[in-house]
């Protein structure tokens, strides 16, 4: 199976992750873990120049967007967001009764500028936006949130593979938060740890609504591991970039249409032609990508950046395929 739909890393973590891991695997289990995650939080201090007072630890980023909306939103409040953007979003707001403002991306997937009037009391900026792969400058995140009437959370699962981000913003304006993960760039997407950093003011809600122990002992050793090892990261992160140059060339040798990707995934889209045949007959081969039965990405298939050999094995049945 070679699996190209979840933007998972292809490249193991830190060989420290699991030695972290190893060594944890004790008679402590017993024990509750951190309710602060103290060590954690003061390496993500250490390694991204924010005061740990404006850092809280989440069970996976999906956790800390769910607590963000639980702790800021009442029924019928308004959340804004451009789409297609990360489907989560619209089913957390749903779940928390609010009202979704969805307004469209510009067909280069610049922001609408309607999105900064939308009156929202949180909206949602996915920068690198999922499942275009593009993003906006940090320029444009700090005008966004210096316009928007509430709370704006920079969902930065990508931005490792990016150019640049918005953590600068973070304390400055005190409405903007900025999330990460470690599921991505750090391999780590099947231990669940993610980091939200804000004003403390603002998180000081957030804490309210979480569960203490919402993060567990060996998530928290891991991560602080993984954040403590950043070359492996970044020569991961180098690796798949190149990878993910090569196979913007084939596919577009192949009439595809490839936005600029600042993310470990790439959107290809063949104007006009339904890829869900497409994505179906890969999936027969064994190649999983992601399709989106909407208007806007019928056309289009998602493609995780894998490793060399996954994205050969994937451009030889995709060759096959386009050409038949
Ligand atoms: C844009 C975006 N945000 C957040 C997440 C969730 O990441 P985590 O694994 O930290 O919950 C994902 C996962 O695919 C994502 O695509």
């Amino acid at each position: 199976m070679v699996k190209l739909n979840t933007n998972e890393n292809p490249y193991p973590p830190s060989p420290a992750v699991l030695e972290a891991l190893r060594g944890a695997a004790d008679g402590k289990i017993r024990l509750y873990p951190d309710p602060e995650a103290h060590a954690l939080r003061a390496r993500a201090a250490t390694v991204y120049g924010v005061p740990a007072d404006h850092i809280l630890v989440g069970n996976g980023s999906d956790e800390l967007l769910a607590l963000l909306l639980r702790a800021t939103i009442d029924p019928g409040d308004r959340v804004a967001f451009a789409v297609p953007t990360y489907s989560l979003y619209e089913t957390l707001v749903a779940v928390q009764a609010g009202r979704a403002v969805c307004v469209d991306y510009e067909e280069d997937w610049g922001v609408p500028p309607s999105l900064a009037s939308a009156g929202a009391r949180v909206t949602f900026l996915c920068n690198p936006n999922s499942p275009s792969g593009t993003s906006v400058p940090r320029s444009e995140v700090e005008a966004l949130a210096r316009e928007v009437f509430g709370v704006l959370v920079v969902d930065e699962a990508y931005v490792d593979f990016a150019a640049d981000h918005a953590m600068a913003l973070v304390g400055r304006l005190p409405n903007v938060v900025v999330l990460r993960t470690l599921s991505k760039s750090f391999s780590l997407a099947g231990l669940r740890a993610g980091l939200a950093f804000g004003h403390p003011e603002l998180l000081a809600g957030v804490r309210t609504v979480r569960d203490s122990y919402n993060v567990n002992r060996l998530t928290q050793l891991a991560a602080e591991a993984a954040l403590a090892d950043l070359p492996h990261m970044q020569a991961n992160v180098a690796r798949i970039r190149k990878t993910r140059t090569r196979l913007i060339a084939a596919l577009e040798q192949l009439g595809y249409r490839v936005p600029p990707s600042s993310a470990n995934f790439v959107l290809a889209r063949r104007p006009g032609i339904d890829q869900a045949p497409v994505a179906a007959a890969l999936a027969e081969r064994a190649v999983l990508v992601r399709h989106f039965p909407t208007t806007r990405l019928r056309d289009s298939l998602r493609i995780t950046v894998g490793t060399d050999a996954e994205i050969d094995v994937l451009l030889g049945h995709l060759r096959d395929l386009v050409a038949s």
